[in-house]
């Protein structure tokens, strides 16, 4: 056979295979035998060893694996791998469509209908086709950023490396869920004890740990699978309604869960509900609710993204499940930010099928409130990913001899008194770095992946480095190379490191001395201030030193800040006494301090590039065609900045009916007024 023939053989073999993969897979009805299958893999296999350069991107050969050299690269989203939000019952279901109703401004009765999907208790991944061939695969990291794993999700069977069908759209991204089997879990995990290994604690752990293998012979071997349930592509729409994409989906060749549902009415949402959570059981994977999702894709559009979660979906997750046991103690951590958290050390108990030893106990006021003592029979359940919690104890069960549990004054890791914030009911210790519980949390936070994303300096580095008083504040991280010069045993000597770690970790610490703005906030750990709130106040204050200063010449005045901060939409009262609090605290304003002499913080920019960048629009009045919020995000997305009164600053006030005050205010300052149909043709032409 020559090469022009070989390349053509392998060509066939490939589509031949793939369609037997296909039957196989996703129909779960084989044209073939086991014996015939195989020996068309055999003949791909030996043709591919006389040619190896004409093995296919999308050659079945892939599917067995190779190892990886060094770590995954970092694949940035084109669009961000969002979450949900969670409803835990019917009231918050039905407040959820409310919410729907409201922002689409549409009557209370309106039906929208939606597709139940079942949620797969799994991790999502982003696969990438370009003319119908797996090029790329991603997990989702933080939603921004994922790894590659392309080659470990080649080995993936269910998941097609070519896609069937003539319809195939150029370029294409699916996302769906990568997940193991209950049975394939057991045997695992069986398999793992026997070989004195570490077994895995849940499915999808075992999935996660199988594709995170430099090794991909590894996850070759590890019986992963994989449901798709979105599609996206640079050319345009793919369809106009999710159940459709769905069954696109299967045209293509892909794995779609067989329960999903298209629900037209209220009654049949709560119906899908009920009917799956007695499927559930019967079902060979995990499943922890429903995913509800508008389904018309052009309603999705509108409704658009708020923090890390799409407006038009939901997860209904299952209610919670639970057991008895008992309490052996009550042990008091100390959080990143100081506050005091008791957790009940329990006797280990099985809670739908995980094994459960600790529970939290949030707070003095719970544990008064229930009364939870030491030695006490409690009912302890787990929903989800939420820490497993105590519900109630059983009386029945109390020794005589028990005695009320009292809460102590003193930090359990330093002593200091414990301080509690007016309003708040969460002791706190204000010890800051200087208690070793708070420091090594705080520094652990600060290098974490959404704050400063420092590689290489993981939880255990931390720890270690904090015994040996070398890093101790995030200041300390910025000096420690210069330090380690004048060290009797430098980094490079240590056990665990090496010359090349210990350079990738220079290198990593001075890749991020220039960062965002929002970004420091962030990384800073004040308490309720997490990555929106870091991006709001980022985008108020724009540079650092603004921010620094407002807080720090106004502290002797609360009220003063207050007014500064709680304009800001999204920054309510109890955030603005957090960020206020912080930095009352010296040694806070030191660490701060500190770390300016070793880090450029740049000023916060909004995208300017978009079709509204730089204008700032104010709304007024009713709008009779879309809420005031979907106005507002429809502004936002197109780069404006919307603003609340009218200044000189404003670009054009948007006056619905019953315009007042504002609209006055604009033909005063000789502001552009326009009505909301020549607002909502600007859409049009920008968007
Ligand atoms: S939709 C746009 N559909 O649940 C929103 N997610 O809690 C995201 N998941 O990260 C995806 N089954 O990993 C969607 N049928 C399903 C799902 C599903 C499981 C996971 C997914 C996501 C997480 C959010």
């Amino acid at each position: 056979m020559d090469r022009a023939q070989a390349a053509k053989e392998l060509e066939r073999l490939a589509k031949l295979i793939a369609h037997h993969d296909y039957r196989y897979f996703t129909l779960a009805n084989p044209e073939i035998t086991d014996e015939q299958y195989d020996a068309l893999r055999r003949q791909n296999q030996e043709l591919e060893a006389l040619f190896p350069d004409l093995r296919r991107l999308d050659s079945p050969s892939h599917r067995i694996g190779s190892p990886l050299s060094s770590a995954f690269d970092k694949v940035k989203h084109r669009k961000p791998l969002l979450s949900l939000d969670n409803v835990f019952n019917e009231k918050e279901f039905v407040d959820f469509g409310k919410k729907l109703r409201r922002f689409l401004k549409m009557p209370e009765d309106v039906l929208i209908p939606m597709v139940a999907e079942p949620k797969i208790d799994g991790l999502s991944a982003s696969l990438h086709y370009q003319d119908g061939q797996f090029v790329l695969g991603a997990t989702r990291g933080d939603g921004q950023e994922g790894e590659n794993i392309t080659a470990n999700l080649r080995t993936v069977r269910d998941l097609p490396l070519r896609l069937s069908g003539d319809d195939v759209p150029k370029s294409l991204e699916i996302r769906g869920e990568v997940y193991m089997k209950i049975a394939d879990f057991d045997a695992l995990n069986a398999s793992r004890l026997q070989q004195n290994e570490q077994p895995f604690a849940n499915p999808r752990n075992a999935a996660a740990g199988s594709l995170r293998q430099l090794d991909s012979t590894i996850t070759a071997s590890r019986p992963i699978h994989f449901f798709a349930y979105y599609a996206q592509s640079l050319e345009g729409n793919l369809a106009q309604t999710q159940d459709e994409l769905l069954q696109k989906l299967q045209t293509w060749g892909f794995v779609v869960n067989p329960y999903h549902k298209l629900c037209s009415t209220f009654d049949e949402m709560i119906q899908v509900y009920q009917t799956m959570q007695t499927v559930r059981e019967t079902l060979p994977y995990e499943i922890d609710g429903l995913v509800y999702k508008v389904n018309d894709l052009r309603l999705q559009e509108r409704l658009g993204v708020v923090g890390r979660a799409p407006r038009h979906s939901i997860a209904f997750k299952f209610a919670a499940q639970q057991a008895e046991t008992v309490v052996d103690d009550i042990i008091l951590q100390v959080g990143r930010t100081g506050v005091i958290t008791p957790v009940a050390v329990l006797q280990p108990v099985i809670v739908g099928g995980v094994t459960v030893s600790r529970a939290t106990l949030h707070n003095e006021e719970e544990i008064r409130r229930k009364d939870i003592r030491i030695k006490d029979s409690v009912i302890v359940q787990r929903a989800g990913d939420v820490i497993p919690q105590v519900v109630r104890v059983n009386t029945n069960k109390r020794p005589s001899n028990s005695q009320v549990y009292s809460f102590t004054e003193n930090c359990p890791c330093c002593h200091s008194t414990l301080y509690q914030t007016p309003g708040q009911i969460a002791k706190r210790c204000l010890n800051g770095f200087g208690c070793e519980d708070q420091a090594i949390q705080r520094l652990i936070h600060f290098v974490s992946r959404d704050a400063l994303n420092i590689d290489g300096l993981g939880e255990k580095h931390i720890a270690r480095f904090y015994a040996l008083n070398l890093i101790t504040t995030p200041v300390d991280i910025f000096t420690l190379e210069e330090r380690n010069k004048n060290f009797k045993e430098p980094l490079e000597t240590w056990e665990g490191w090496g010359k090349q770690s210990a350079q990738n970790l220079w290198d990593a610490i001075n890749k991020v001395r220039v960062l965002s703005l929002d970004k420091l906030i962030y990384a800073l750990g004040i308490p309720q201030i997490g990555q929106t709130t870091a991006k709001l106040l980022a985008k108020h204050f724009t540079v650092f030193e603004r921010f620094l200063e407002t807080i720090l010449n106004a502290h002797q005045n609360d009220a003063m800040v207050q007014k500064e901060l709680m304009p800001i939409e999204g920054i309510g009262h109890g955030m603005a006494r957090d960020i206020i609090d912080f930095f009352q605290q010296k040694h806070n304003v030191q660490m701060v301090e500190g770390l300016l002499k070793h880090i450029t913080v740049l000023a916060y920019t909004v995208a300017d590039n978009l079709p509204l960048s730089g204008k700032t629009i104010v709304f007024t009045g009713s709008l009779e065609l879309i809420s005031r919020s979907e106005a507002k995000a429809q502004a936002e997305k197109l780069g404006a900045k919307v603003g609340s009164a009218v200044s000189a600053q404003t670009t054009f006030v948007v006056a619905g009916k019953d315009a007042g005050q504002k609209l006055k205010a604009a033909s005063a300052l000789g502001v552009e007024v326009i009505d909301e149909n020549a607002w909502q043709e600007m859409i049009l032409a920008t968007g």
